[in-house]
């Protein structure tokens, strides 16, 4: 992340809006890309996500008050004020529920926690399927707990942050979004089991290619999107291979779709009577085959191999998925023809956002070029695109 010039601009910002800032703090975390992985992470399945060099800095301070907590950002007009003794009017607020949701959280690990006043400047564009909530939660998540004395770190961070989402914002998603944000490696995607909620690093070496986001510029909302609707019908598909393994033989019940194998979905799948869950358990026990037989390519230096797997997984979660929808996949389809564009699918809750694509470095500019006209075409949206660096986790920023 490119601290220092956004670092001075957080700590301008907070004096701005808060006065001094004598004894403030500063801290960041990164959004992510998900290279593979897409919509199993809460299925215990194994995601490869990377974190970005794009994230979120806040500037926090104490403010001497007891549960007074303001919140102001870059792109929001004015400031946001909530108490530490009333969070459900936090609830009510337009803007600062996710940092209001990760407080509640830490003072639910029994963390004392008194009044604060947080600025906040993002680098990522919202809604793009970049994670930057996971972002704010992580970045605010760590700059609270380290402020008031408890740093929460590593998995316990992740969860917490987690947690805020799903108790406080309404969005029941998985774990991979605020991991990535945590455990962040530059140069590195990470490997995460979300089963054991565990990683490995890999080191991410695409030769002469780089990786591309390019934005639909359509805006995704989780929340409004059918997110959790997916979820309701992988729970249904559980039940449905449980229900079913266990009449044709099988002991126990499977805690998670991912531990099904592919052999068994190829035997038990066909049973399954409603086509709509059918199509969901095959996505999510093929991509979690994919995401395994994708490391070993990448790690192999299989780049070509590793590419088309990327686009099986783009196949998947349009058609058996339905996660999609016209301008992903128009942008999907503007790359099928570009030659120095080994691999490409979309990327993160779907609906909307981005796509991540490997392509070769001398042909970006080509690419860029080549899938906007074919992308405007079908869709009128003018594409955005980022080549991304891949960038470390949270942390503080040291301040001289
Ligand atoms: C969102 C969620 C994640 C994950 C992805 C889809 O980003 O926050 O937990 O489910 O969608 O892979």
């Amino acid at each position: 992340m490119e601290s220092n010039s956004q670092t001075e601009r957080i700590l301008s910002f907070f004096k701005d809006t808060f006065g001094s800032t004598d004894g403030a703090r500063v801290f960041a975390a990164p959004g992510r890309v998900n290279l593979i992985g897409e919509h199993i992470d809460y299925c215990g399945g194994f995601v490869f996500p990377a974190a970005l060099t794009l994230g979120t800095y806040v500037a926090i301070k104490k403010n001497g008050t007891k549960e007074t907590v303001r919140l102001a950002a870059t792109t929001v007009d004015g400031i946001r004020s909530f108490s530490l003794s009333d969070f459900d009017a936090a609830k009510q607020m337009n803007w600062g529920n996710y940092q209001a949701g990760v407080v509640k959280e830490l003072m639910d690990l029994g963390m004392e926690i008194g009044g604060f006043d947080a600025a906040y400047l993002s680098t990522i564009p919202f809604g793009a399927g970049l994670s930057s909530s996971a972002s704010i939660e992580v970045s605010t998540g760590l700059g609270v707990s380290t402020l008031f004395g408890n740093p929460l770190t590593g998995k316990e961070l992740a969860l917490a942050c987690q947690r805020a989402e799903n108790r406080f914002c309404g969005v029941s998603c998985g774990i991979m979004d605020q991991y990535a944000s945590v455990a962040g490696l530059a140069g590195h995607a990470i490997l995460l089991d979300c089963a054991s909620v565990s990683h490995k690093y890999v080191p991410l070496d695409l030769g002469g290619n780089l990786l591309v986001l390019a934005n639909t510029c359509k805006k995704h909302s989780l929340g409004a999107s059918k997110y959790n609707e997916r979820r309701r019908e992988v729970a249904i598909g559980l039940e449905e291979m449980n229900r079913i393994a266990v009449s044709l033989g099988q002991k126990e019940p499977k805690p998670d779709l991912c531990s099904f194998s592919k052999d068994e979905l190829r035997e038990y799948a066909p049973h399954i009577t409603d086509d709509v869950i059918r199509k969901r358990v095959m996505h999510v026990v093929s991509e979690n085959q994919r995401v395994k037989d994708s490391v070993s390519l990448l790690e192999n230096g299989e780049l070509e191999a590793f590419g088309a797997l990327l686009r099986d997984a783009n196949q998947s979660i349009r058609y058996l998925y339905e996660a999609t929808g016209e301008e992903l996949d128009a942008i999907f389809d503007a790359t099928l023809d570009f030659e120095d564009c080994i691999g490409s699918r979309m990327t993160g809750g779907g609906f909307g956002g981005c796509t991540v694509n490997i392509v070769k470095a001398e042909a970006v500019e080509a690419f860029k070029a080549h899938v906007a006209k074919k992308y405007t075409a079908v869709t009128g949206n003018i594409p955005e695109f980022y080549v991304c660096e891949v960038g470390d986790g949270a942390r503080e920023i040291t301040l001289e």
